[in-house]
């Protein structure tokens, strides 16, 4: 276990910094590489952990010293540096979306798997102690049988946001908007908490950002294999942003969360318990969500080392697209659509 683990982070815009913040944070992992296009956030943000800036990833992921490669680019150029790094044998840890369609995301797993790499898929917000503490009171019977599980993730984000990026809102560089973007997190959420979403109906609509290709305010309903029932919202139109909600009643009770945090327990003779002391201190905890991005870059270095896959693979990120894709077919049919259902594990 005395390996360090070289890290290059493809990528540096919004969320980059906090990929290379986290490898520098984690132990046995070290940045040797930066790269971006740009060198004005590059060099800067290499020079501050002494790695190295590139501009082309090609050179980036053949670096000897490289051994993890972290996709933090636009959505629909996952594929391509997932395969680049893949052919040099290099470990993937892509970001949430995985790659803007099924299609796609099935290439760059199947990449991955010809070339012998592990594939690690960033969904940070599993990792805090509320959302943690939900999904095991579902999966060990706590709430009892799962009625119904929602999500309303009713956020903001100025137009800028999608004018100033190039690629964000458009359909060919992004695959959708609002729902493929902030709500994967939370469809996501609500399958690994509840399970499979086997039927969705529902509209994909761009109610302000009318600039924007995709969706900006979307809003379905959705039956899981289960036979629970659920309702997705998801939003970058309402002004100002409203916490992110996770609402889930079992036939004992029922859980809130609120921005991942728990807000309602209320199962009889069931305590929640709290986050242990030590999570507190991890790096990130101090920012919500983003200690899960800290917990999947030390996740992913420990796989390496170990020899083991990461605790969530390429395969797991797949579902959340699935039911995203159906939700914007729902919107284009204007009737129900099946989802293709994840393997039994
Ligand atoms: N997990 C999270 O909380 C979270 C947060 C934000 C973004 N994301 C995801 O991360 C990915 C990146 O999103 P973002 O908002 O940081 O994007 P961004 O547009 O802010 O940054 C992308 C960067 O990639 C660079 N780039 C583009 N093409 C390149 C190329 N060929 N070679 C090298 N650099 C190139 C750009 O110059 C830019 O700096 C997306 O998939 C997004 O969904 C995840």
């Amino acid at each position: 276990m005395t390996q360090t683990v070289g890290f290059a982070v493809i990528g540096v815009g919004l969320v980059g910094p906090t990929h290379a913040r986290f490898i520098d944070e984690a132990a046995g992992a070290e940045l040797k590489v930066v790269c971006d296009l740009r060198e004005d956030r590059g060099r800067p943000l290499a020079d501050q952990y002494d790695a190295a800036w590139l501009a082309d990833y090609r050179q980036a992921v053949r670096r000897d010293d490289v051994q993890v490669v972290t996709i933090c680019l636009p959505t629909a150029l996952h594929l391509e540096v997932a395969r680049a790094a893949a052919e040099a044998g290099k470990h993937v840890l892509v970001e949430k979306p995985i790659e803007m369609n099924l299609e796609r995301a099935r290439e760059l797993i199947a990449i991955c798997e010809r070339h012998g790499v592990k594939l690690g898929a960033i969904f940070n917000r599993r990792f805090v102690f509320g959302t943690r503490r939900a999904h095991d009171a579902v999966q060990q019977g706590e709430l009892g049988r799962l009625l119904v599980a929602d999500m309303h993730f009713k956020s903001w984000r100025p137009p800028e946001y999608y004018t100033d990026s190039g690629w964000r809102g458009t359909w060919s560089q992004e695959g959708g908007a609002a729902l493929i973007n902030q709500g994967v997190h939370g469809v996501d959420l609500l399958t690994w908490i509840a399970g499979p979403i086997r039927r969705v109906q529902g509209y994909a609509r761009h109610l302000r950002h009318h600039h924007i290709e995709a969706d900006d305010t979307t809003i379905a309903v959705c039956e899981y294999a289960s036979g629970a029932l659920g309702v997705i919202q998801c939003a970058t139109s309402v002004y100002p942003r409203q916490l992110d909600r996770i609402e889930l009643h079992g036939e004992r009770g029922t859980i809130l969360l609120e921005d991942y945090k728990i807000a309602a327990w209320q199962i009889d003779g069931v305590a929640p318990g709290e986050p242990p002391a030590e999570e507190l201190a991890l790096p990130g905890a101090d920012k919500g969500t983003s200690v899960g991005h800290f917990l999947q870059i030390q996740d992913m270095a420990d796989a390496v080392r170990e020899g083991r896959d990461p605790i969530v693979t390429g395969a797991d990120a797949l579902h959340s697209l699935a039911v995203i894709q159906a939700i914007y077919a729902a919107e284009r049919t204007g009737g129900a659509v099946e989802v293709p259902q994840p393997p039994a594990r």
